[in-house]
């Protein structure tokens, strides 16, 4: 019999990639806001009732970092109450729940990269929406994944290779942060990883993002000299000097522990998922 998969957020930039990794073996339901706004149980129910999904990935999210900051009830509505309603509509129909987390759940003061058994403090509204949303999930279910990813890039989407590229080729000279250390991850590896977690049957907690790890200086960096950008001078700034709204973790690399030991699998270095995404962006123009 043919699994079937619901998947919130589907119009979003992991959704699509997501939508995309289940299409063989998989019975797809996309699920957009326009189908299920997450912040209201009960639509949640009567959709996922209809649909009777073996399995729900939980990807829709209030991403704007420092809009929640700006509207905290937003946030609180749609990270937090939001994946309340999507466990619950997914425990009353009987299937499993896989809810995509943040590494800003973390306050990045550790010296090293983040296990899954180290202990969340969030410092954004952001942050603390995506906890209380891994809450949610753990106190309704029994039968869940949690997978933290971060520093997100991939088509589709609002991302940082593309605001880099574009800015480039704009100023020709661009202000990238330097004391914030994170692992970029291609949607496209998330993606496919998550499927393997789902094929696993292996429920918990998982850290996912691609090898490797840099500050957002050096990925821009890494981004001009891929993109063969020429003339342009990509200068090293102190996150205050953005003076955002959120506050962002200092060091927010994560170790995937859990992904390793039990499906042995090791993501390829960020580089090198860099590389496949603008060769990608070449190939489809
Ligand atoms: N991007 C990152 O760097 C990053 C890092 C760590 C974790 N994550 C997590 O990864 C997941 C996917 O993020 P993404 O980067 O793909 O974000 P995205 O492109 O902003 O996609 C999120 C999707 O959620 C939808 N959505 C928002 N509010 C909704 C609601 N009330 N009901 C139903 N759908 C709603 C959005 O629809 P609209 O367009 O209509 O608003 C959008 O299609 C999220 O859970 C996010 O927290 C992302």
């Amino acid at each position: 019999m043919t699994r079937r998969v619901l998947i919130t957020g589907a119009a979003g930039m992991l959704g699509r990639r997501l939508v995309e990794a289940f299409e063989s073996g998989w019975s797809v339901v996309p699920a957009t806001r326009r189908d299920m706004d997450v912040t209201d149980l009960d639509a949640s129910r009567r959709f996922v009732k209809e649909a009777a999904p073996h399995v729900v990935i939980h990807a829709a999210a209030y991403t704007d970092v420092d809009g929640c900051e700006k509207d905290p009830d937003r946030a609180r509505r749609t990270n937090g109450i939001g994946t309340r309603n999507v466990a619950i509509a997914t425990r009353d129909s009987g299937a499993d729940l896989l809810y995509v987390s943040s590494d800003f759940v973390f306050d990045g003061t550790q010296s090293g990269a983040y296990h899954e058994w180290d202990a969340p403090r969030p410092i954004s509204v952001y942050g603390e929406s995506k906890l209380w949303g891994e809450h949610f999930v753990r106190d309704l279910l029994t039968r869940f994944w949690i997978v933290r990813t971060q520093w997100v890039f991939g088509p589709d989407g609002k991302n940082f290779v593309d605001t880099i590229r574009t800015r480039a080729g704009t100023t020709g000279e661009l202000h990238v942060v330097n004391d914030q250390r994170g692992s970029p991850t291609y949607t496209v590896d998330l993606a496919s990883e998550i499927r393997r977690i789902v094929d696993s049957g292996g429920h918990g907690v998982y850290h996912v993002s691609n090898g490797g790890e840099c500050t957002w200086h050096e990925f821009a960096v890494e981004i001009v000299k891929q993109a063969g950008l020429k003339n342009v001078r990509v200068l090293e700034i102190g996150s205050a000097e953005l003076a955002r709204p959120a506050r962002r973790p200092t060091n927010s690399v994560l170790a995937n522990t859990h992904l390793e030991l039990t499906i042995g699998r090791h993501m390829r270095p960020w580089r090198d998922a860099l590389a496949h995404y603008l060769q990608q962006k070449t190939e489809s123009k």
